[in-house]
């Protein structure tokens, strides 16, 4: 499956849920993730995040593997989104900002 990682918190551009074809994107206060149950490898979402925040399973590097876990399990909390909305207002400011984990909001 592909794994929504950290830089998306706080920017959530949702660009990515509307090339979705099987809608498994969930949505949480400042942050996006994937089912990884319902996802089907299209990729299509990966180039269309301004934040490049979407990567195969395989290359979550080491540092973010706590992200797969984390959409499954948020997966299952939080209701889908299946068309985009605006972003953060003050997203391009979060974009690429480190250490963005801490202010994940469940
Ligand atoms: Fe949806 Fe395809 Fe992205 Fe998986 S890889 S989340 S199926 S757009
Ligand atoms: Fe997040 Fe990128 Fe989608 S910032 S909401 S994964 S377009």
């Amino acid at each position: 499956a592909y794994v929504v990682t950290e830089n998306c918190i706080k920017c959530k551009y949702t660009d990515c849920v509307d090339v979705c074809p099987v809608d498994c994107f969930r949505e949480g206060p400042n942050f996006l993730v994937i089912d990884p149950d319902e996802c089907i490898d299209c990729t299509l979402c990966v180039a269309e995040c301004p934040a490049e925040a979407i990567l195969a399973e395989d290359d979550v590097p080491a540092a973010q593997h706590a992200f797969i876990a984390l959409n499954a399990e948020l997966a299952k909390q939080w209701p889908p989104i299946t068309a985009s909305r605006a972003p953060a207002a003050d997203a391009d400011e979060w974009n690429r900002a480190p250490n963005k984990r801490s202010l994940l909001e469940r």
